[in-house]
């Protein structure tokens, strides 16, 4: 759409989408660049600002499964690394760190509680959505610091999907869903050097009319955002995306997670989306 265009109606569809509850979230190591020890996390703050993303979210007619969290993982509040889950089929997450390792079997066996028969243990490192991103049906897949490239054709293989690997080159912007995000099925916003530049020509290829953030937009995270359609949950501090996107037609919703950035996540990362 040209700028020019009056903006499309855009609609919502119910999504269903599990949480984690802060209740042990903290910085106590550094696996990012955003994470100091040296920085005091406000507990009951983190968890309002958690409080309220979750109660939005149902505010907007979505569902909101939450998960218990567990004592001595403080970044399993970030959901999004937990799996990934397309058609209700569950590829499961393999960390990085040893740090989060407990986390992929606590979110597996979450799954497996449920009733989702069809759960992958992953041969290679993954960290399920927050380096997954669905478009349609199209699978974006990040590398270059957490996921293992070699886990995108055992993604390809397991959704039986095209998945199209993207290389990260910024430290800060370590998944993909903190440089990219999927606004309906067929568009997205990103910060284009966040890429490296064979990914940048790729995602030009593919999404010649997306929405390119500034640099300004990607540092307070503005690229960690979750859309349903219409409303586009995001980091209020990205006043410059808000703009593009109601020039888009769709509701941008800023969310204040300031303490959640304090590791590294914001309200992407607190979502993990049940497809
Ligand atoms: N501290 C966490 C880590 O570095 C933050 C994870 C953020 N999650 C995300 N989906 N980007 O692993």
């Amino acid at each position: 759409m040209s700028t020019t265009d009056t903006p499309q109606t855009r609609v919502a569809t119910p999504r269903r989408f599990l949480m984690c509850p802060p209740q042990h979230f903290d910085v106590t190591y550094s696996i990012n660049p955003w994470m100091d020890p040296a920085k005091p996390v406000d507990s009951s703050l983190a968890h309002a600002q958690w409080v309220e993303l979750k109660n939005l979210y149902e505010s907007l007619g979505h569902t909101v499964e939450v998960i218990d969290p567990l004592p001595g993982l403080p970044d399993m509040v970030f959901a999004a690394n937990g799996a990934t889950v397309i058609d209700g089929r569950v590829l499961a997450a393999r960390f990085r760190h040893v740090e989060r390792t407990a986390e992929g079997p606590a979110y597996l066996s979450w799954f497996v509680e449920h009733g989702y028969g069809d759960v992958h243990w992953p041969e290679h490192v993954n960290e399920g959505e927050g380096d997954y991103r669905v478009v349609g049906r199209t699978v974006l897949a990040g590398a270059g610091f957490r996921t293992d490239p070699r886990s995108h054709a055992e993604a390809q293989e397991f959704f039986g999907l095209p998945v199209i690997g993207l290389t990260l080159v910024n430290p800060e912007f370590y998944h993909l869903d903190t440089a990219l995000a999927v606004l309906s099925d067929t568009e997205i916003m990103y910060y284009p050097e966040a890429f490296t530049p064979g990914s940048q020509s790729v995602l030009r290829e593919l999404f010649p009319d997306a929405i390119l953030a500034t640099a300004e937009d990607a540092e307070v995270f503005g690229l960690n955002a979750l859309s349903d359609g219409r409303h586009v949950l995001l980091p209020d501090a990205a006043v410059h995306l808000k703009q593009r996107l109601r020039e888009r037609g769709f509701e941008p919703i800023g969310v204040d997670l300031t303490e959640l950035l304090k590791a590294g996540g914001s309200v992407k990362c607190c979502t993990l989306e049940l497809r």
